[in-house]
C-alpha cells in the first residue's frame, strides 16, 4: 500500500507571481513553505519518514506564464522532483490542477468560459509528453470545493455567488476531466480525480428540510461530479476531513462538544470508514485517500488523529475494500487559501521568516504507523 503526505504547489512552493491568487491575496503567500527551494532537502526528509509516496502538484502557471509561452526551465524541475522521488523509492503522485490557474486564463473568464478549455488540454499535453514516468496521476483537486468556494459562496477569486455560474464551472470541469482522461490515458497510467466528501446529516432528524437538504447536499456536493465521469476513472481519490448537520442547503451546522480542528470542524474518524463503503459500493473501483489531515496546534491530537483515521481504514480494508494508498494532508504546514497561514496542517513545521523546517512527533508516530503497516 502507499503511504505518504500531500501538498499542492501554490500553498507550498512559494513566489507563484503568475497564478489568480496571487494576483488576488496580492502575494500573501509569498514564499509560502519554501518547496520550490528546498524540495531536494524535502525529499531526504520524506524518505527519513518512512514515506513510500509524496503527492504534490503541479503550478499550471510556472509552466503557461503566457498563453503561449512554455517555461521548459520549470517543466525541468517538476521532472527533476520526480526523478527524486523515484530514486529514493517514493512513489510520486501528480496533480495536474489544484484550484490555481494563470492570471491570463483568469483574465479570459477562467472555468466560466468553455472556449478556455482548450488551454488546459494544452498543458495536460506537455504533462503526458513529459511524465511517462509518473503512474498515479489526479487530473483535478476537488472541483466541488473550487465550484463552491469560487462561484457560489464567493470567498475565493473571482468571488461570485451565483448558482447557475457555479454549475456551468462544475460542467466545464467535467469536460476538461473527461478530455485529458482521453489524452492522458495509456497502459501505464492510473489516473482520477480527487474529490473532497463530507458526511451529511440532517441537523434534527424529524425536520423535513433538514434531511430534504442533507440528501440534497449529499447528491450535488459529493456525487455530482463523481458520477458523471465514474466510466472514467481507474480509481477513486477520496479527500476526507469532516462531517456536518445540516439546516438548509449550504447552512450547516457542526456537532456541538464534539472534538474540532483548529478551523471548527469536527474530527470524526468513522467518517473515513463510511465514505469507502459509500464509494466503493457505488462505484466499485480502488480507493485512495488523497489527502486527510488536521490543522491544530497540539501535535497530540494530530497523533490521535492519524492513529483513528487509520483504525477505521484498516477497517474498510478488513471488509474487502481495496485502498490503495493513504496521503496524509499536510507534509508542511502552508498556505491555507483564504484562512492564510493561520492553521498549520503539517507533519513538518515550517518557520515562515526563514523556511526552516521542523519535524513533529506526529511525524515520527506516521512513520512507525507505516513500518509496521509494511512489515505485517
Ligand atoms: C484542499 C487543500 C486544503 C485542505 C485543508 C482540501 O480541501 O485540497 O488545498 O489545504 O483541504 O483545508
Amino acid at each position: 500500500m502507499l503511504w505518504g503526505s500531500a501538498i499542492s504547489s501554490y500553498q507550498a512552493e512559494g513566489d507563484n507571481f503568475n497564478s489568480d491568487w496571487w494576483l488576488f491575496d496580492n502575494g500573501k503567500s509569498s514564499k509560502a513553505s519554501y518547496f520550490w527551494y528546498k524540495w531536494r532537502e524535502d525529499i531526504k526528509l520524506l524518505k527519513e519518514l518512512g514515506h513510500n509516496a509524496f503527492r504534490f502538484s503541479i503550478e499550471w502557471s510556472r509552466i503557461f506564464k503566457t498563453e503561449k509561452e512554455i517555461d521548459y526551465k520549470s517543466l525541468d524541475i517538476y521532472k527533476e522532483i520526480v526523478n527524486e522521488l523515484l530514486n529514493h523509492n517514493i512513489e510520486p503522485i501528480i496533480t495536474i490542477w489544484h484550484f490555481t490557474n494563470p492570471i491570463w486564463f483568469y483574465k479570459k473568464g477562467g472555468w466560466l468560459n468553455k472556449e478556455n478549455i482548450n488551454y488546459f488540454l494544452d498543458y495536460v499535453q506537455l504533462i503526458g509528453k513529459h511524465f511517462d514516468n509518473v503512474k498515479y496521476i489526479i487530473i483535478l483537486n476537488e472541483p466541488n470545493v473550487y465550484a463552491f468556494k469560487s462561484y457560489l459562496e464567493g470567498t475565493w477569486p473571482p468571488q461570485e455567488k451565483n448558482l447557475i455560474k457555479a454549475f456551468k464551472v462544475l460542467n466545464n470541469l467535467k469536460s476538461a476531466y473527461l478530455q485529458a482522461y482521453k489524452i492522458l490515458k495509456n497502459s501505464r497510467r492510473l489516473l482520477s480525480v480527487s474529490q473532497n466528501l463530507i458526511i451529511f446529516k440532517p441537523y434534527k432528524y424529524y425536520n423535513p428540510l433538514n434531511v430534504i437538504s442533507s440528501l440534497i447536499d449529499n447528491k450535488f456536493f459529493n456525487f455530482y461530479f463523481l458520477d458523471r465521469i465514474k466510466q472514467f476513472m481507474d480509481f477513486v481519490g477520496i479527500n476526507y476531513y469532516t462531517r456536518v448537520f445540516v439546516k438548509l442547503f449550504s447552512n450547516f451546522v457542526y456537532k456541538e462538544n464534539a472534538e474540532k480542528n483548529c478551523l471548527g470542524w469536527e474530527v470524526y474518524p468513522k467518517g473515513l470508514y463510511e465514505v469507502c463503503k459509500v464509494v466503493y459500493k457505488k462505484y466499485k473501483k480502488p480507493i485512495m485517500i488523497t489527502e486527510n489531515g488536521i490543522c491544530t496546534d497540539n501535535d497530540f491530537q494530530r497523533i490521535k488523529f492519524i492513529k483513528e483515521h487509520i483504525y477505521y481504514l484498516k477497517k474498510a480494508v478488513k471488509e474487502g475494500i481495496k485502498i490503495l494508498g493513504y496521503v496524509y494532508w499536510s507534509f508542511l504546514d502552508n498556505y491555507e487559501w483564504a484562512e492564510g497561514f493561520g492553521p498549520r496542517f503539517g507533519l513538518v513545521e515550517v518557520d515562515y521568516q526563514t523556511g526552516d523546517r521542523k519535524v513533529r512527533k506526529s511525524a515520527y508516530f506516521y512513520k512507525e504507523i507505516i513500518y509496521e503497516e509494511a512489515n505485517t
